[in-house]
């Protein structure tokens, strides 16, 4: 999709379609206005638009609600082909977080008209590099579907976005914005392509090959090491998780070292990449298995932002490790019971084998701090337990360090994700108590993503750390106005602002 800023008057631009939001002025909040009638608005400055719909916005036939969508034809006074209306919500509660959600919606609805280019109008009432940044990252969401194997796939695609930003605005600043943020999306939907495959098309050495297919397309170094290397690294935790597949695992390792970038901070970003989990000899149940396909959603998460990071050149030494292998039962895999000594030296009495994850990570984590990382953060589709918690509009976060926290915290509000912090005291250690190892790998069901997080933090030890438990929001379980059924991408635009923000 291309993306084009334009200051142009909109009621001025030929284009397929124009689109413009509609705002409810009405104060919602306040007991007396509860039942208030919508006050719609047009999010434009541009006079000549807001009078196309006027009749209609007060007719009392629309809503405002988000997503309310009215497509006009041959729109009065105005060069566009169409005006699509899209209801914004409440003006008052409207940020950039909304208008992603609403470009998206707009990308899905036009394309499935056919339509392949269209003008968005900018809402005044956000800074312009915020909006077109929004815009830009939202209408790329909007722009995936994940109906690759389908015969009938009719590959509806936008191929061109028009921004129109208001004429007094910095036109090279808004070039910048839409750049980056082209970059950001682009590599959200890269991430998507990953986790939609399924296992038998994205094995672990097909996930290396990928990697190092970008890697090579954007000049960052990568290795792709076998099992012989986890063996000689002594990587335990990995190994007896990979031990049972008779697909070899991968460990791929990322790096990014700009010229000018300070010794210290390194930052190690340490994916899950289960290209299928089975749960091992602690088999799952057959019902919904197939969904296993996605547990590599937080390691092709980190390929994904390795991509951003290298192609928007922030001033910050990055390593990017996905520990990835599949988790299966065989004559070969690990038994409950099995005590494993982990990359750090730290024995594991594995309870259950369906806790892979951790396993695979906590090695992953050790061996981001060996290359010298002095800052972590892991993403992982770790457990049904924080879906339990959060369900699906949050990710799970817990952080050993709360300047990290403040952080990551910040890097999710630009990015427009939602993250909740779970907590991580010690009084929780005593879940993952073993009378025979250091630890075991299975707390049991209460707290479970807690319990998943705390046996994490034994791998980071003292080094400040994220861990981000995707499980409930790496893939999408309906569609939405703004996004298909399917991988989400979760969790990437966060990490790229994230590193962003550590080069100053
Ligand atoms: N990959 C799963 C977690 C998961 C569940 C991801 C649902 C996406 C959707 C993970 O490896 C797992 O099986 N976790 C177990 C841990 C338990 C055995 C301690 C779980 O959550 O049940
Ligand atoms: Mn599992
Ligand atoms: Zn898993």
């Amino acid at each position: 999709m291309k993306t084009t800023i334009s200051l142009t008057t909109p009621a001025q631009l030929e284009t397929e379609s124009l689109v413009a939001i509609v705002l409810n002025q009405a104060d919602p909040t306040g007991e007396k206005n509860k039942d208030a009638k919508p006050q719609l608005k047009l999010a434009t400055s541009d006079t000549a638009v807001q009078s196309v719909p006027a009749d209609l916005l007060v007719s009392g036939e629309l809503t405002g609600k988000p997503f309310e969508m009215n497509l006009l034809h041959k729109p009065a006074g105005l060069k566009a082909k169409r005006l699509l209306l899209i209801g914004g919500g409440s003006a008052k509660k409207f940020t950039s977080y909304e208008l992603r959600r609403i470009a998206g919606a707009a990308v899905r609805t036009l394309k499935s008209r056919g339509i392949r280019s269209f003008a968005f109008i900018a809402p005044p009432n956000i800074p312009a590099a915020e909006a077109v940044r929004a815009i830009v990252e939202g209408a790329l969401v909007g722009n995936f579907d994940p109906d690759y194997y389908r015969s009938d796939r009719k590959d509806q695609k936008i191929d061109a976005l028009t921004i129109l930003a208001s004429g007094n605005s910095d036109h090279a600043a808004l070039d910048k914005a839409a750049h980056e943020a082209q970059v950001v999306g682009e590599s959200q939907n890269f991430t998507r392509d990953l986790v939609n495959e399924p296992s038998n098309r994205m094995t672990p050495t097909i996930l290396g090959d990928r990697a190092k297919k970008m890697c090579e397309e954007v000049g960052l170094k990568c290795e792709v090491y076998g099992a012989d290397k986890i063996k000689e690294l002594k990587m335990g935790a990995f190994w007896s998780v990979a031990q049972g597949s008779d697909e070899p695992p991968a460990l791929i390792v990322m790096k990014y070292e700009p010229a000018g970038a300070p010794e210290k901070p390194v930052l190690g970003l340490v994916g899950k990449g289960i290209t299928f989990d089975t749960g091992g000899i602690s088999i799952k149940p057959a019902d919904g298995m197939e969904k296993m396909k996605y547990d590599m959603a937080g390691g092709a998460t980190m390929i994904g932002a390795m991509r951003a990071i290298a192609l928007l050149k922030p001033k910050v030494k990055v390593i990017g490790i996905v520990c990835a292998t599949e988790n299966m039962p065989s004559g070969k895999a690990q038994k409950p019971g099995d005590v494993q000594i982990a990359m750090s030296g730290k024995s594991i009495e594995i309870i259950n084998t369906d806790a892979e994850g951790r396993l695979v990570l906590a090695d992953g984590l050790h061996y981001a701090k060996q290359l010298g990382a002095t800052h972590l953060v892991d993403a992982a589709t770790l457990t049904g337990a924080v879906v339990i918690a959060l369900g699906f509009a949050n990710a799970g976060l817990f952080a050993n360090d709360d300047d990290m926290y403040e952080r990551f915290h910040k890097a999710n509000a630009e990015a427009g994700e939602k993250m909740w912090r779970l907590p991580i005291d010690d009084e929780y250690k005593d879940n993952i108590k073993s009378t025979i190892a250091d630890m075991v790998n299975s707390g049991g069901r209460w707290g479970g993503a807690i319990n998943a997080a705390m046996f994490l933090k034994e791998f980071a030890e003292d080094t400040p750390w994220i861990h981000l438990d995707i499980a409930g929001t790496a893939w999408m379980e309906d569609q939405k106005p703004w996004i298909a059924k399917g991988p989400s991408g979760i969790a990437l635009r966060s990490l790229v602002e994230f590193v962003k923000g550590f080069a100053g």
